[in-house]
């Protein structure tokens, strides 16, 4: 089942030089880009995009931080992209929960500076491409 699925490097990744491996992953996995770019992220794009975690209490820290240099966002498409990209990216926990050979657990050490985001079902993946792409028509 073909699918879209929104993905961000986040400013750690971007600035510890690590959209190169990211792609490379995607793309030796078999999935595809639909869409990229290189952007600055708006407080109203951030609070949208993480609305669902208004409420917990690292919700400014999380918008701080996604809003304190660019981000590359994509569109990545393929059979089951949704679930691939999110096995590719490891668990939330790039220590705890992460394993080795996953981009959170190959790069990452802490859940704040996690490298990569990717949606987590096709509603979210549907809003989600429609925030940051909105010319699309997924
Ligand atoms: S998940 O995948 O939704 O179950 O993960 P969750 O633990 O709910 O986290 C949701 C997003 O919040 C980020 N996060 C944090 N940011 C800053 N500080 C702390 N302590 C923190 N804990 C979680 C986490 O990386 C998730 O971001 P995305 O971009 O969705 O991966």
């Amino acid at each position: 089942m073909t699918e879209q699925t929104l993905v961000l490097i986040k400013p750690d990744g971007v600035q510890r030089g690590l959209v190169g491996d990211v792609i490379n992953r995607i793309e030796r996995k078999g999935l595809t880009l639909a869409a990229l770019e290189l952007r600055e992220v708006t407080v109203e794009l951030a609070s949208a995009h993480y609305a669902e975690h208004s409420e917990r209490p690292f919700f400014g820290d999380l918008l701080e931080f996604i809003t304190s240099a660019p981000v590359v966002a994509m569109v990545v498409e393929g059979d089951r992209a949704i679930a691939a990209f999110r096995q590719l990216a490891g668990g939330t926990d790039p220590v705890e929960k992460a394993a080795p050979g996953t981009i959170r657990g190959d790069f990452g050490l802490a859940t704040q500076f996690n490298i990569v985001h990717g949606s987590d079902s096709p509603e979210s993946a549907a809003r989600e491409i429609s925030l940051w792409f909105p010319s699309l028509n997924s």
